[in-house]
């Protein structure tokens, strides 16, 4: 497969799929790579047989789809982000939970193989979870890939995964096993692993904080992330605060979120309720 047909085969099948090429641009060698197998695998000659094949198989969208799922990610990927979760939205959201009881809710949405929820909860239980004794942080952790997600409950991984990890941290968090990092056990409890396509299916909120970073924003045409964003806005507690990658920004309907100091950490405000002093 050319370069050449490889870019022409996922400006054909992108857009059909609500996604867009903008976003695959830096990676798409990496989708290539799987159409290749796929190829391989039904011993056809090149993208043009696919393509009469896809139009003649309906069910092979789901394959296509699934090459397009773009598994990178690594722990406390964007650190800044995770320090303002830290210094300013969890001791926040804990302050108020505090006050109406209950544990603080997270989604991670396209989790990947587990980095960022594991991530979050090293950061609440390493960080202000210390001064908040007894307040549970519950993490839903979805994906669309189940072999991610297989990954992110044996929750294994190299050390390139872990280069953002504060070295404390990580001898606090990890145990070695041979050349790979395991995350101890007091770090896995409080994470539930769910198989889920989010454009399907929508967990059932309120969530205080939602983590949707380089997945809907990146990947998904206008009007998929316009239609994500209302979605995900109505599983938002009120005062909940939704996170995005650290490049993307929010699509139309963004009007009535607050961005942190400009991005990518945005608060929903209460109904009729300003944005509080340390916001
Ligand atoms: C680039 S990774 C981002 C991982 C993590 N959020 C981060 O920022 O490091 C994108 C993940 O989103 C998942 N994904 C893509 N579309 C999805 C969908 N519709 N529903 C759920 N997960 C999806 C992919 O399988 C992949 O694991």
């Amino acid at each position: 497969m050319t370069e050449r047909d490889g870019v022409g085969f996922l400006h054909w099948c992108l857009p059909i799929l609500g996604l867009r090429w903008a976003g695959y641009r830096r990676v798409h060698r990496q989708v290539c790579k799987r159409l290749a197998r796929r190829l391989a695998a039904l011993r056809l000659a090149d993208l043009a047989a696919y393509r009469a094949y896809i139009e003649g198989h309906n069910e092979e969208w789901a394959e296509v789809e699934a090459a397009c799922l773009i598994p990178i990610s690594r722990f406390f990927r964007d650190r800044a982000v995770f320090d303002l979760l830290a210094d300013r939205v969890l001791p926040k959201i804990a302050r108020r939970k505090q006050a109406a009881g209950g544990a603080i809710r997270c989604w991670s949405l396209g989790c990947a193989s587990g980095e960022e929820p594991y991530s979050l909860n090293i950061l609440w239980k390493l960080g202000p979870g210390r001064r908040f004794p007894g307040m549970a942080l519950d993490i839903l952790a979805s994906d669309a890939a189940p072999h991610l997600l297989a990954r992110a409950r044996r929750g294994c991984y190299g050390a390139g995964s872990l280069k953002e990890v504060p070295a404390s941290w990580r001898d606090e968090a990890f145990e070695r096993q041979g050349p790979l990092y395991c995350v101890k056990a007091p770090f896995r409890s409080g994470i539930a692993f769910v198989h889920a396509d989010a454009s399907r299916t929508l967990p059932e909120g309120p969530f205080d904080l939602l983590m949707c970073r380089n997945v809907v924003f990146t990947y998904f045409d206008a009007a998929r992330q316009a239609d994500m964003l209302a979605r995900l806005r109505a599983v938002m507690a009120p005062g909940g605060y939704l996170v995005v990658g650290r490049k993307e920004e929010l699509p139309v309907g963004r009007e009535e979120f607050e961005a942190l100091d400009g991005g990518p950490v945005y608060r929903l405000p209460c109904r009729g309720g300003a944005a509080g002093p340390d916001d």
